[in-house]
């Protein structure tokens, strides 16, 4: 285990709850009942956060990346973290964390995702999580990713984080909807679901672009920043008064993997790098959505589970296209 380093860091510090040996591979089929050859085998650390983390890392700045791990599997995760350089300071915990496994078909490229549920986590392993939390300084950015394993429920979660907010941390969810809607009354700065988790959050069906406005506006009250992505083609960022929309140009789609997490991470980096009185300023709109589409492009052409890198996503900053929704 390395030794804390939570005193020194400020900015930015990850929280992903379940994380996962992301496995990664190519195969010319997927047939029930035969034989899949596996290509071409990548291993990266994953989960929501943790790969926020790894976006910011990308992009120069300070993070933390923490959260829970066991067993071999999650030694593998902290020694390719340590690999990336991501410094983390995760529970050691006794069951064993997850593999998640990503497999592409050859031909058309189309993806097959298997999320497992992950590990129970023991009461004392919860109670020190807690303890790690409490100690996040005021001014820091904490990205909460991911699904919450079992043993770690929202109620346990929320008087925390509640806690942390009184003391000026920023808190930014990514998380899925069983898990968020409760978490709302914590009052997230940011929430960023794609396009189904946010039908699952708000059970609103409709998907055009003024009926998102429309049922992400309701969210404002308690959330400050609401970013739904996947919606036709685009992403949305609205705040109580203001919406904007963001397009990526053009591009050839290598993985869809990690593509909304690469956003948080870019978006989250922002609010770093302001005044706490700004995170809530209309003026971030822009280049809040700007940013964390130009991560979003930059993953999407990089192919497997890879995040993609600081540079392509300079190269895809002008040409990301924001509006400003009247
Ligand atoms: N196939 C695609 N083609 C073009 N743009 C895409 C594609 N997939 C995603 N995007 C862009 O990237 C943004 C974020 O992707 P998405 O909504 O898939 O995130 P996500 O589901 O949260 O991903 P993950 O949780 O795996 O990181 C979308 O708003 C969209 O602009
Ligand atoms: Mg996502």
């Amino acid at each position: 285990m390395q030794k804390p380093k939570l005193k020194s860091v400020r900015g930015i510090v990850t929280l992903t709850p379940n994380p996962a040996l992301d496995l990664g591979g190519a195969v010319d089929h997927l047939i029930p009942n035969e034989k899949s050859y596996v290509h071409d085998e990548t291993r990266f650390p994953g989960g929501n956060a943790i790969n926020a983390a790894r976006m910011i890392h990308k992009m120069g700045l300070p993070v933390l990346a923490g959260g829970f791990l066991g067993g071999g599997i999650g030694q593998e995760v902290e020694d390719l973290l340590r690999r990336e350089g991501v410094p983390s300071e995760f529970v050691k915990i006794s069951a064993s964390t997850r593999i998640s496994v990503t497999v592409s078909n050859r031909k058309d490229h189309l993806q097959t995702r298997l999320s497992f549920p992950g590990p129970q986590i023991l009461l004392h392993e919860v109670q020190e999580l807690i303890r790690w939390l409490h100690r996040i300084q005021s001014g820091t950015v904490l990205v909460i990713g991911g699904s919450l394993p079992r043993g770690l429920t929202t109620v346990r979660l929320k008087p925390v984080i509640q806690s942390l907010q009184k003391r000026g941390v920023a808190v930014i969810m990514d998380m899925p909807a069983l898990h968020l809607r409760p978490l709302l009354a914590c009052r997230p700065l940011l929430i960023k679901p794609n396009q189904v988790e946010f039908q699952e959050l708000t059970g609103e069906k409709r998907k055009s672009i003024p009926a998102v406005i429309s049922a992400a506006r309701k969210l404002t009250s308690r959330v400050s920043w609401v970013c739904v992505s996947s919606v036709e083609d685009g992403a949305l960022l609205l705040n109580r008064h203001r919406a904007w929309y963001g397009q990526i140009p053009p591009i050839q789609v290598k993985t869809t993997v990690g593509a909304g997490d690469s956003m948080v991470g870019a978006m989250t980096s922002i609010f770093s790098q302001v005044d706490p009185t700004l995170w809530s300023s209309d003026e971030l709109g822009e280049p809040l959505l700007r940013w964390g589409l130009a991560a979003a492009a930059a993953t999407l052409i990089t192919p497997g589970t890879q995040l993609g890198e600081f540079k392509k996503m300079l190269t895809f900053y002008r040409r990301i296209r924001v509006q400003e929704l009247k």
